[in-house]
C-alpha cells in the first residue's frame, strides 16, 4: 500500500494529473480536515521526498478512509427505514421486480424436498451483515435469527424493534411466507425495514430456508405437492353439489370464514382474499393482487360448485401447502349453504335445482 500511495500523493503533487476534479475536491478536503493544507500550498514548487513519502501516507490514507466511509455509510445506511426503497442492500443478481410472473416456480414444498442446508449456509453469507442465527446471539441490523421457523411474523426476538410494518403482519414463518419474504421483502410487507433486495433463485431460497429450520426449528417439511394437480373432478364427494344450499344459512356459516375473508364488493384483501364474485371465478388468480399460495396458484380451472365443495371440505386436501388454515366444514349442508352464500354475492353459477336468490 504504501508505494500505491506515494505514488498517488505525487500526482496529486505535479497537478494532479489523472485525477478527476472531482478527487481534486475531495484529496484537498481530506487533507484539509488533517490539517495538513498548509503543506500543500506550494505543492507546484518540488519538495523534498520525505515530505513525499509523509504527504503519500497522509494522502493515501485519507483515500482509503474516505473509502472505507463510502463503504461503511452503504452499510449502516442500509438499515434507515425512511429510504428504503434507495438505500436496497442489493445482494447479487436481485431483481426489485420479482414476482417472475411469466416463469412458473416449483412449489417451495417441493423444493425444499431437494433443497441443500449446506448449500444454505452458504447463501447465509448474504445475510449475515444483518442477522446472527446461533442461540442466545446478539440481535444486529437484523434480528437474531435462531428458531425463527414457526415463529411468529415480527415479534419476540429478545425485544427487537421490528418496523409497524412486519409487525403488522399476522401469522407465523411457514415455509410458504418465508419463501415469499425472501423472494422480494418489500413485496410481503411494503416498509418493512429489511432492505434487501431478495433472493431471486427458487433453489437459493430453498437452500436458505432449510439451513434456518436446522437452526432451533426443525419443522416437519411440509409434503410435496403434485405437478398440476387437476381439479379431480369426480374423484372426490360431491355431496354438497347434490344439496340445495341457503344463502341465508350460509351467510350465518361465513362468521368462521370472516377473520381472514371480506366478502363485499371492492372489500380489502387481508389473510385470504376479498371473495366477491369467488364462485365461477378462476381458482387461485386475480382477487386485486391477492398473494396466493404456489399450491393454489398451481390448480387450474374455476371455482364450481364441486371445487368449492372440495376445497372447503379439507383446503389441504385440495392443495397441499395452502395458506389457509382453515380445518374445513364437515357437515355437507353447511358447505352448500356457504357455497349459495358466496354466490349469491356476485357468483356466476347456477346451484342445484334452484339457483341461490341474488341478495
Ligand atoms: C441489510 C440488512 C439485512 C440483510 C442483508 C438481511 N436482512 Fe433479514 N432483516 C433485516 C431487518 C432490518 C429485519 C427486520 C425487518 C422489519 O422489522 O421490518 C429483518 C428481518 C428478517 C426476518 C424476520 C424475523 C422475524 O422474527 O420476524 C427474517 C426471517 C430474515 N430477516 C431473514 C433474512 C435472510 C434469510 C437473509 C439473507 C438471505 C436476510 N434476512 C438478509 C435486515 C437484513
Ligand atoms: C385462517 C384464515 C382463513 C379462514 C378462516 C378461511 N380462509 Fe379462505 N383463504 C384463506 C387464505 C390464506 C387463502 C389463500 C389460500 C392460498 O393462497 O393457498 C384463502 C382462499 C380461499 C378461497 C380461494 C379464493 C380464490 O380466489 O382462489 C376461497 C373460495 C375461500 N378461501 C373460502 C373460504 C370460506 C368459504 C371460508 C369459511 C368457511 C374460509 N375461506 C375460511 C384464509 C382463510
Amino acid at each position: 500500500m504504501r508505494p500505491t500511495a506515494q505514488i498517488a500523493a505525487q500526482s496529486h503533487l505535479r497537478g494532479c494529473g489523472g485525477m478527476t476534479r472531482a478527487n481534486r475536491k475531495t484529496a484537498v478536503v481530506i487533507v484539509r480536515e488533517a490539517g495538513l493544507a498548509r503543506f500543500f500550498k506550494d505543492s507546484g514548487k518540488g519538495m523534498n521526498d520525505s515530505f513525499n513519502t509523509i504527504a503519500g501516507w497522509t494522502l493515501g490514507g485519507g483515500i482509503l478512509a474516505l473509502g472505507l466511509a463510502t463503504v461503511s455509510s452503504h452499510y449502516f445506511l442500509a438499515d434507515k427505514h425512511e429510504r428504503p426503497a434507495t438505500m436496497g442492500y442489493a445482494i447479487a443478481g436481485a431483481d426489485d421486480s420479482a414476482g417472475g410472473a411469466a416463469v412458473a416456480v416449483e412449489p417451495i414444498a417441493n423444493r425444499l424436498g431437494k433443497a441443500d442446508a449446506a448449500k444454505g449456509e452458504a447463501t447465509f453469507a448474504k445475510c449475515k451483515a444483518c442477522h446472527t442465527i446461533d442461540q442466545g446471539a446478539a440481535n444486529g441490523i437484523g434480528p437474531n435469527l435462531w428458531a425463527v421457523v414457526g415463529d411468529g411474523v415480527g415479534v419476540g426476538r429478545a425485544g427487537y424493534a421490528f418496523s409497524d410494518s412486519l409487525k403488522g403482519k399476522a401469522g407465523k414463518w411457514d415455509f410458504d411466507t418465508l419463501d415469499k419474504w425472501l423472494t422480494n421483502p418489500k413485496a410481503f410487507a411494503e416498509g418493512t425495514k429489511m432492505s434487501f433486495a431478495g433472493l431471486t433463485s427458487p433453489e437459493d431460497r430453498a437452500n436458505v430456508i432449510l439451513y434456518l429450520n436446522t437452526k432451533g426449528s426443525n419443522l416437519p417439511l411440509p409434503a410435496p405437492v403434485a405437478a398440476a394437480a387437476a381439479p379431480a373432478a369426480g374423484a372426490a364427494p360431491m355431496a354438497a353439489a347434490a344439496i340445495v344450499g341457503d344463502a341465508a344459512a350460509g351467510e350465518k356459516v361465513f362468521g368462521k370464514c370472516k377473520a381472514c375473508h371480506s366478502i363485499d364488493q371492492g372489500g380489502a384483501n387481508g389473510i385470504g382474499p376479498n371473495l366477491y364474485a369467488v364462485a365461477g371465478d378462476a381458482i387461485g388468480e386475480g382477487r386485486a393482487g391477492y398473494a396466493f399460495s404456489d399450491a393454489l396458484k398451481a390448480h387450474k380451472g374455476v371455482w364450481d360448485a364441486a371445487t368449492l365443495d372440495q376445497w372447503l371440505s379439507g383446503p389441504a386436501k385440495f392443495a397441499a401447502g395452502t395458506k389457509m388454515s382453515f380445518a374445513g366444514l364437515e357437515d355437507p349442508k353447511q358447505r352448500a349453504d356457504v357455497i349459495a352464500y358466496l354466490n349469491s354475492k356476485g357468483g356466476k353459477l347456477t346451484l342445484g335445482a334452484a339457483p341461490a336468490a341474488a341478495k
